[in-house]
């Protein structure tokens, strides 16, 4: 086991020994979905499979390691009521995009699971790369110019998921956008409008700047990518510090070659 293996280790051992434990609730059965006003897009295969998305038709053995993490997921946001999960890194291009997508998609093909994932990597936004989709309005169209959220979510051919993209790259406000009364206005709809959906939000790395703690007090939860061989263990142990206050359901060593799948889940 190398070094930031045995840190996530060590994370988990500090999370079983109950600190981070919350009060027991459970959630109600799922509404259906609706899409009467949602743009609805089709994605092509080949898009998919060239971008590494599960609907593409990947690995039996990769679809397999996000089923674990979606079925994990959803145990702890569940137990806990909980429905904002905002999936961050120490550094960047680790993986967080595509564990973000993947584990949406896996969350929307499960039988009656809803789930919403927002862009909130508004420096850099790339959820909309991942489906190949031109993005006409975003989150910052709303945020900033009060276009209505029916405008901004897509969904991208999948029951049950649907998408609100960002498109307007390097932005240089975006703590200010993401902690502005509007965010919270979005989080609130996104919630209330669909009480058992849970919302994924792709956000930045959490050492780049502070829009990960500026957006930390919408979120519930947060998921942490790695990626193994690559994240520094002072990075990691720098992110476990900030986030201290924070419930961190797990993290997620991405690239892995232990296992040889490349995919491996630290709960
Ligand atoms: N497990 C994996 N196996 C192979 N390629 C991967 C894996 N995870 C991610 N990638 C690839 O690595 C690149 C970076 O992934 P991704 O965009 O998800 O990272 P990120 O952490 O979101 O980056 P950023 O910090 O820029 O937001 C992409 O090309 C993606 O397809
Ligand atoms: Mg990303």
């Amino acid at each position: 086991m190398d070094s930031i293996s045995k840190a996530i280790a060590l994370a988990a051992e500090k999370r079983r020994s109950g600190k981070l434990e919350n009060p027991l609730s459970r959630s109600e059965s799922v509404q259906p979905f609706e899409y009467t006003k949602t743009r609805r897009i089709v994605i092509q295969p080949d898009v998919m499979h060239e971008n590494r998305l599960i609907a593409g038709g990947d690995q039996q053995i990769v679809v397999d390691a996000y089923k674990l993490l979606r079925t994990r997921v959803l145990h702890r946001m569940q137990q806990n009521n909980w429905r904002t999960l905002g999936i961050t890194s120490p550094g960047a291009n680790v993986g967080k995009t595509l564990t973000s997508v993947n584990l949406a998609i896996s969350v929307a093909m499960k039988h009656e699971s809803t789930v919403v994932l927002v862009d909130a990597d508004l420096r850099r936004p790339s959820v909309h790369k991942c489906f190949g989709i031109e993005v006409e309005y975003g989150l910052l169209d709303y945020l900033e110019d009060g276009i209505p959220l029916e405008r901004i979510m897509i969904n991208p051919g999948i029951d049950g998921f649907v998408v609100i993209p960002s498109h307007n790259h390097g932005h240089t406000e975006s703590s200010e956008r993401l902690s502005s009364t509007r965010m919270e206005r979005l989080v609130r709809e996104l919630t209330e409008r669909y009480p058992e959906r849970l919302v994924l939000f792709d956000l930045p790395p959490i050492l780049v700047g502070d829009d990960v703690e500026a957006f930390s007090p919408y979120l519930d939860a947060f998921l942490l990518v790695v990626e193994d061989g690559k994240t520094d263990i002072a990075e990691y142990a720098k992110t476990i510090e900030i986030l201290e206050h924070e419930d961190v359901l797990g993290t997620v060593l991405n690239k892995s070659e232990e296992t040889g799948h490349g995919y491996d889940y630290y709960y």
